[in-house]
């Protein structure tokens, strides 16, 4: 059942270029310039109108849902809010009948999530689930949506759900900025082209495994991490933290590179691993101005870069290089190292990586 890997959750990490396919089949097409989300068509003039979105979701999911803030805001031009589920629900949010709502569920069945689009119906805004189980409460309780089409994820830590969420955001902001006219039709096509060439370049990223293990070999007994990046690779950041410190009890944080120097940079010594995604094509000086910052202090760098970086090569004491592809892409790539680092150091530490400790895969209280 586990298709001879040792655990679900590598299995999964390595299903995610058959996954993204899955997720993308029928839906797109890059040499005739379509994409075509059946969910998104049946409530297409409310969703045109909208306001704003307001994306709701929890752990991991809440991470995609940052990434759909960035796209969407930056291809369709329309307002985006992200919610932890937990807070929305409870702080008596602003929400009217002018708002798209997409809650982004893997299980469907996360309490908090559900209660979050309940209270959002109430106040008769439109439910846009973006939920992998099929039948599930969240898919039940939406007004439209779409699955993810990942396969069952039976590891505790979200790896696969994580990839077929982002790739399926990728084609809502796109349909998106379709409809809303405010993107080049021919920029539209290279994103669409290059989203078809993610699967491979995910094997290909997938073959780093065994430099990544030796990399987590190095660092396994550290009871610290950082993780730095910029614009798409902020939320890759705060994910690569949550897988590490779900699977490995390795305390980790997450950051935006350059919110490092209003407080974090006060823990950085040569004691402080250091993961950098630094594949931005833009930004790129001021993430090397973030590595320098963090050598001069003695921190231990690791940096995810595009195949034949030299700058941060120079700096670095260890790189991991990935295939360049579409910025906006990027997070589909460079979260699959960090995947497998937090999993080969859990495997190291002796930790049960598909049923960490306290965990339970879907949190059906609150
Ligand atoms: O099933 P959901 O996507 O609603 O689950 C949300 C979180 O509980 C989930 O992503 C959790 O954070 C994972 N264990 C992260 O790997």
């Amino acid at each position: 059942e586990k298709g001879g890997f040792e655990h679900f959750m590598l299995k999964e990490i390595y299903e995610q270029p058959k996954a993204i396919e899955d997720s993308l089949r029928g839906r797109m097409n890059a040499s005739q310039g379509w994409i075509k989300l059946g969910g998104l068509n049946e409530y297409i003039n409310k969703i045109d109108n909208a306001d704003r979105f307001l994306i709701t979701a929890c752990g991991t999911s809440w991470h995609s849902g940052l990434i759909a803030e960035y796209m969407i805001e930056d291809l369709a031009r329309v307002p985006v809010e992200v919610e932890y589920a937990s807070e929305f629900r409870y702080r008596n949010p602003i929400i009217t009948e002018k708002d798209v709502v997409i809650a982004i569920s893997q299980s469907g069945e996360t309490a908090d999530t559900l209660a979050a689009i309940e209270l959002a119906k109430e106040r008769r805004a439109l439910i846009y689930g973006i939920c992998n189980v099929i039948g599930s409460s969240i898919a039940r309780a939406s007004h439209a949506g779409s699955y993810t089409h990942a396969g069952p994820e039976i590891g505790v830590a979200s790896t696969k759900a994580f990839s077929t969420q982002v790739s399926l955001i990728t084609l809502i902001a796109l349909q998106l900025a379709q409809v809303k006219g405010t993107m080049p039709t021919s920029k539209l096509r290279e994103i669409l082209y290059e989203l078809e060439n993610i699967p491979s370049k995910i094997e290909e990223t997938l073959t780093l495994d065994a430099q990544i293990k030796e990399i987590a070999a190095i660092y396994k007994d550290a009871s610290n991490f950082l993780y730095l990046g910029r614009g798409y690779n902020f939320p890759v950041a705060l994910e690569g933290a949550l897988k590490l410190k779900e699977i490995s009890y390795i305390h980790a944080e997450g950051y935006p590179a350059a919110e490092m120097k209003h407080g974090p940079i006060a823990l950085i010594d040569e004691n402080m691993p250091v993961v950098f995604l630094a594949t931005n094509r833009s930004a790129y000086e001021k993430i090397v101005s973030n590595v320098q910052e963090v050598k001069a202090r003695k921190g231990k760098i690791i940096a995810v870069v595009h195949k034949g970086d030299t700058q941060i090569r120079a700096l670095a004491d260890h790189i991991i290089e990935v295939p360049e592809t579409e910025e906006i892409l990027s997070p589909l790539i460079t979260i699959v190292p960090l995947q497998l680092l937090a999993y080969h150091i859990a495997i190291m530490r002796g930790c049960n990586v598909d049923q960490p400790r306290n965990l339970a895969k879907s949190v059906t209280v609150e």
